[in-house]
């Protein structure tokens, strides 16, 4: 039952909340980090790659913890594993990292046991840990997703991207932890708020879903996050007001930040210069950021299921930036 040549998965980026849909859509993104998983004599790590920086070789990395949840839901005893990731997804900037490594690391345990756990299984599970749906049903499923998160079970409908969709991503050099964005958040909004973030949340689904990107801009607006964010991320409110004026489609705080979105069309004669605004605006402010071009992701995570024996490295050649 247990693969004996070990796992290899590869796993989307995401990005969250889209601006309305504050724990509720994501959208997977062409970067990727990739997870290497086989069974050993010893546990150990093989960390590759600048974005490993910090995380910890031991039975408390995240991706070991991930497999033992899913061993135990499945009722295998494995606690012995060998561990390769490398990841091109820059950590704690809004890019669902941790998303990625728990969808990577769930995924990849259960394909190395021969995949008993349903991928819905495997949904509800990281949900709980991540506390909501959004980042990891991007990472496991692809494309555009909104998600209900009950605290014990998720419902979701994916939805493909538009071809044209293209995203423009603004990664600030600092870093922020979701659970200090989470903080600055109010425990109360007015019936306003929500009927203004619930009434554009549904029309920026809708949009998405027929390709309506006439009504993009105006449907990413959001009260109930991005405003007691905004201090967090310097120069993100008045990117949020002028990006829509300058090639943008529609414009959000990228998950709880500090990266910033925008959703492109394709076919926009104007997107060096929106690169140049958005870049030019987050200095003024003294925040250094680096602009990266990206697709929706139409693949959630992909396993490849018979690891060939060369190595972790030989297989993901090719296809990492570094
Ligand atoms: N929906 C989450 C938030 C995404 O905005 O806090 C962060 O992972």
């Amino acid at each position: 039952m247990i693969r004996s040549q070990g796992v290899c998965v590869k796993v989307p980026a995401s990005t969250a909340n889209l601006g309305p849909g504050f724990d509720t859509l994501g959208m997977a993104l062409s970067l990727y980090s990739w997870i290497g998983m086989k069974e050993s004599e010893h546990t150990q790590f093989h960390l590759y790659g600048d974005q490993m920086n910090g995380l910890t070789a031991d039975k408390t990395n995240l991706v070991y913890q991930v497999a033992q949840l899913v061993f135990d839901e499945a009722g295998v005893s494995l606690p012995e594993i060998e561990i390769s990731m490398y990841s091109d997804i820059p950590l704690t900037r809004g890019l669902g990292s941790s998303a990625s490594a728990i969808i990577g690391g769930m995924v990849a345990a259960n394909a190395l046991i021969g995949s008993p756990l349903s991928k819905d299984k495997l949904f509800d599970m990281a949900s709980r840990l991540e506390g909501h749906p959004d980042n990891v049903g991007a990472s496991l499923f692809g494309g555009i997703i909104t998600a209900v998160w009950d605290g014990i079970h998720a419902d979701y409908i994916r939805m493909e991207p538009h071809t044209n969709l293209e995203v423009l991503v603004v990664i600030p050099e600092f870093q922020l932890s979701t659970s200090d964005a989470r903080k600055v958040l109010p425990d109360q909004i007015s019936r306003e708020d929500a009927v203004y973030n619930i009434s554009r949340s549904s029309l920026l689904v809708a949009a998405l879903s027929q390709g309506r990107f006439d009504l993009i801009g105006r449907a990413m607006s959001d009260r109930l996050h991005q405003p007691y964010r905004a201090s967090l991320v310097p120069g993100m409110s008045r990117i949020l007001e002028e990006a829509p004026n300058r090639g943008a489609l529609g414009v959000a705080l990228s998950g709880a930040g500090p990266t910033l979105l925008a959703l492109v069309d394709r076919g926009n004669l104007r997107k060096r210069d929106l690169e140049t605004y958005l870049l030019d605006t987050m200095k003024e402010y003294g925040i250094q950021a680096s602009a990266r071009w990206l697709d929706p992701s139409s693949d959630g995570v992909i396993i490849s299921e018979n690891m060939p024996s060369n190595s972790f490295l030989d297989m993901i050649k090719g296809e990492v930036e570094a």
